[in-house]
């Protein structure tokens, strides 16, 4: 961490959006993450392979999350029926540069294609940006993830790298987007 500023000094409330409120992830939370991890047709989206991942590693996780000043992740909830439909986070947050690094899975299939993960991403980069006062969130897509460009773009990112051909899917080397939402 550099600077004075870090996480302790922004308590994070709920964040209300349109279709989902976001609260910061709690333990007993982690059962459901890890099954969407698991999930090949999630985790071919992802930027690991989480089909062997144990609960054991993802508690490392979960504690290594919690008392990190530099991360934070919440947990998606749906606002009408409040069921747990997937995660997004801010990584490695550099308070000194101002900028960070997006997460975000929706987990529950069937909420895909809704417009849940638009109103999450809007609002958790609202929440980044004049919150905590961050100047730049970029994130890295692969090029097959058309869908979540789609949602990207929509939401103000724009294309500033592309890594060549560096991941394997399917048999394919596919490229990697890196992507980046300023705050203007
Ligand atoms: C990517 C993800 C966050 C998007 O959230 P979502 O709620 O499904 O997306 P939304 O409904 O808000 O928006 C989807 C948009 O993509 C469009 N879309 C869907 N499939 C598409 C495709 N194959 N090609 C282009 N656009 C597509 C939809 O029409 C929609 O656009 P619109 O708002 O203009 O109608 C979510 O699907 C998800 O978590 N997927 C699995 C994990 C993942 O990909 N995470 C991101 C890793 S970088």
């Amino acid at each position: 961490m550099s600077g004075k500023k870090n996480l302790n000094n922004y308590p994070v409330k709920k964040i209300i959006g349109k279709k989902i409120i976001l609260r910061v992830l709690e333990r007993g939370d982690l059962k459901r993450s890890l099954a969407w991890l698991k999930d090949s047709s999630v985790n071919m989206f992802l930027s690991q392979n989480f089909c062997d991942y144990t609960e054991e590693q993802e508690l490392k996780w979960f504690k290594f999350i919690q008392s990190s000043r530099n991360d934070i992740v919440f947990a998606i909830k749906d606002i009408n029926t409040n069921l747990h439909i997937g995660n997004c986070a801010l990584h490695k947050i550099n308070w000194g540069k101002g900028d960070c690094e997006l997460g975000i899975v929706i987990g529950e299939k069937g909420y895909w294609n809704k417009g849940y993960g638009s109103d999450t991403i809007m609002n958790v980069t609202k929440f980044a940006m004049f919150e905590l006062d961050l100047k730049s969130i970029k994130l890295n897509v692969y090029k097959y993830n058309r869908r979540a460009i789609k949602v990207y773009k929509k939401c103000g990112f724009k294309l500033i790298q592309t890594q060549k051909k560096n991941h394997l899917y399917n048999g394919k080397y596919w490229d990697t987007l890196i992507m980046e939402l300023k705050k203007t």
